[in-house]
C-alpha cells in the first residue's frame, strides 16, 4: 500500500483529480469506479475544473458507482444518482449510456445485483476504483462482519453509518436502512484502488486498516492484499500514519 500525505483537503482533492486525469489520458475508455459521500466532493470539483479547461474528456469513460440506497429514486435529492449528477456528471461530457449506478427502486434486488456485476464484467473490469472509508471501516456499504467473497449485494446499514449519513438527510429516521453495494470481491477485482481519507474522525480507522489485522470486522483491511492501492489522506486523517507501507 502506498500512503500519500496531502497538506490539506484541497491538496488531497487536487492530487486525486490528477491521478484520475492521468488514468483518463492514458486510457480514454477507462472504466472508473466512483464513490459518493463528503470526501470525494473536492476531487469531483477539481475534475470539473480540468474538464472546463479542456485538459480531460469524459466522453468515452465508463462509470460504475459503488452503491445506492434501497427505495430511493434517481430524482430523490438524497439518492446517489442525484449526488453524482449534481457533483460531477451534469458538468462533464460523460455519456448517459456509460453511467451505471445500482437501481435502488428495482423490483428484484437479487437480479439487479447479478446484472450490475455482469455489466462490470462486460466493461472489462474496473481500471480505477475510488473509495472513501466509513468510521467503522466500511468500503462501499460493506459493513463490519462482511463476507470478503461477496459480489454486488443487498446490505443492511449499521447504526453508525446511519448516524454518519444522516448529515445528508433531514433526519436520522429518513436514512434508508438498506442499500445495494458492490461487494468486497467486486472492489478487489479493480485493477487500481484509490482510497481517500479526510478529517480526524478517520485517523484511527485508517491506522487499523493499514497496519492492523485483516479481518471482516474492518472490511477495508482486506485492501492490504490488493497489489495496487494508494491511500491519500489530509493531515488530520493521516496523523497516525507512516508515509510508506
Ligand atoms: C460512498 C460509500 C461510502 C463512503 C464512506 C465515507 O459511495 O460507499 O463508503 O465513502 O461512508 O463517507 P464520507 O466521505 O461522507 O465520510
Amino acid at each position: 500500500m502506498k500512503v500519500i500525505m496531502a497538506e490539506s483537503y484541497e491538496d488531497m482533492s487536487r492530487r486525486v483529480a490528477e491521478i484520475i486525469a492521468s488514468q483518463i489520458s492514458c486510457k480514454p475508455k477507462s472504466v472508473l469506479g466512483f464513490a459518493t459521500g463528503s470526501t470525494p466532493c473536492g476531487s469531483y470539483g477539481e475534475l470539473i475544473r480540468m474538464y472546463n479547461e479542456g485538459k480531460i474528456s469524459f466522453e468515452d469513460i465508463i462509470a460504475f458507482n459503488l452503491d445506492e440506497y434501497c427505495g430511493l429514486d434517481g430524482n430523490d435529492m438524497e439518492s446517489y444518482h442525484y449526488f453524482m449528477k449534481k457533483n460531477l456528471f451534469e458538468f462533464v461530457n460523460i455519456q448517459e449510456k456509460n453511467i451505471h449506478i445500482p437501481n435502488g427502486r428495482c423490483k428484484d434486488i437479487e437480479n439487479e445485483c447479478i446484472n450490475y456485476e455482469k455489466k462490470i464484467e462486460e466493461a472489462g473490469s474496473i481500471d480505477l476504483q475510488l473509495l472513501g472509508i466509513g468510521e467503522n471501516g466500511h468500503i462501499g456499504f460493506n459493513e463490519p462482519d462482511v463476507k470478503f467473497e461477496a459480489h454486488t449485494h443487498l446490505v443492511t446499514l449499521e447504526e453508525k453509518t446511519l448516524k454518519a449519513n444522516s448529515k445528508f438527510f433531514n433526519s436520522y429516521e429518513e436514512v434508508p436502512k438498506t442499500a445495494i453495494s458492490m461487494g468486497i470481491k467486486t472492489i478487489m477485482n479493480a485493477k487500481k484502488i484509490l482510497l481517500l481519507g479526510s478529517g480526524e474522525k478517520k485517523a484511527e480507522v485508517l491506522n487499523k486498516m493499514i497496519y492492523g489485522e485483516i479481518t471482516p470486522n474492518l472490511p477495508a483491511s482486506i485492501l492490504q492484499l490488493h497489489s495496487d492501492v494508494s491511500i491519500i489522506v489530509d493531515k488530520e486523517a493521516g496523523k497516525l500514519l507512516k508515509k510508506q507501507v
